[in-house]
């Protein structure tokens, strides 16, 4: 098992930092493409076999040293009986009007059986850990809140004219959530990442209320505490002293911030990932191996050091520039 993202995680990696990408999975391979053709997303996201082949395609065509499970933020609405679909070039919509005081929880492990299942079969073909993963509370209610642009402005108005809702939205969403990262775990995921992509759009007391409350209770209250969890939100920097503070074993890194700046509020043992632009694939190979050549000059020597990008993959970068970077830092 090549476990260059383990030991970083542990903040014991002595050898060049372990490379993976955010949304490493998807639209950008054509690999992806073909698989996807006469399917829905939410079709793909459900069927356990199609979970294994599409989690492996970056593992196996690029090279990474992780794999990170195809799933989605949302397949958690499942646990809670809220029908949506993923539609072309709109992404995420909730089927039918939701009356959020009638959400039940259901039983977590039969609802989501089929992630359970990818999960057990990755286990059997990987050589590199696999990372599992859910949406924070916050990041996921936004998407039964927000029908309009995605600003937030849905889900501030009902923040603010529904306080006690809003707060029990996250709080059962909270319960899901918490019981998928264990399941997960127990199924076999080596680390996991908690993706809190719209809390960089609250105000700091909203942060602190909304998101980072949640994000304490995923990192003390889980039962594997010995598997790595790491903490992303969108502007992850602007929070890094909060998030530091809840002593997750690392930090995801937007491409805002300096990674030095952030090593210095964010004290070892905690891992750093991070944080080139994902616009670079749009650039040339040069200035795409000096940026990641500053960066890795950077965090020399730091065993808690994990390359990765400060967001995700967009879809229309050439695959070939992605594999030359993953070549690139390996050779470092
Ligand atoms: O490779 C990986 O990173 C693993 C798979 C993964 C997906 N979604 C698959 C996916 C992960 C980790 C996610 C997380 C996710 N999903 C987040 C948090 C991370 C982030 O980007 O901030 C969010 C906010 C979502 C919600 C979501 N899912 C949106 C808004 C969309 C549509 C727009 C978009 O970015 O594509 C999706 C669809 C989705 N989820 C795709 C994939 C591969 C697109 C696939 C396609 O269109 O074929």
């Amino acid at each position: 098992m090549n476990s260059l993202l383990l030991d970083a995680l542990h903040y014991k990696n002595l050898q060049r930092p372990p490379v993976w990408f955010m949304r490493q999975a998807g639209r950008y391979l054509p690999e992806y493409q073909a698989l996807k053709k006469g399917r829905t997303l939410y079709d793909m996201f459900h069927d356990p076999k199609l979970i294994v082949d599409v989690t492996m395609q970056p593992v196996d065509i690029l090279g990474v040293d992780a794999a990170i499970l195809f799933s989605d933020i949302l397949i958690v609405f499942d646990a809670l009986g809220i029908e949506y679909e993923f539609q072309d070039k709109i992404g995420p919509v909730i089927k039918k009007p939701i009356d959020f005081a009638k959400l039940q929880k259901r039983d977590v492990k039969e609802s989501l059986w089929f992630v359970f299942e990818g999960i057990r079969n990755l286990r059997k073909e990987l050589k590199v850990p696999l990372i599992g993963f859910a949406g924070a509370p916050f990041t996921v209610a936004t998407y039964l809140l927000e029908l309009s642009k995605r600003e937030l402005a849905d889900t501030k108005k009902y923040m603010y004219s529904e306080p006690e809702s809003f707060k029990l939205l996250l709080d059962k969403l909270f319960e899901v959530i918490l019981e998928y990262v264990d399941l997960q775990v127990e199924n076999g995921a080596q680390a996991i990442q908690i993706f809190d992509s719209w809390a960089g759009l609250l105000s700091y007391p909203e942060f602190k209320k909304y998101s980072l409350s949640y994000l304490e209770r995923l990192v003390k209250e889980r039962k594997h505490q010995d598997v790595p969890m790491i903490l992303f939100c969108r502007n992850s920097s602007l929070f890094a002293q909060e998030l530091s503070a809840l002593k997750p074993h690392g930090i995801s890194i937007d491409w805002g911030a300096d990674m030095l700046k952030m090593r210095s509020l964010i004290p070892a043992p905690i891992a750093l990932q991070g944080n080139l632009d994902p616009s670079l694939f749009h650039g040339s190979l040069s200035n795409i191996e000096n940026e990641a050549k500053r960066l890795m000059d950077g965090m020399k020597n730091d065993p808690g050091y994990i390359f990765n990008l400060g967001h995700g993959i967009h879809p229309d970068v050439p695959v070939e520039k992605v594999k030359h970077l993953i070549q690139y830092v390996k050779s470092y």
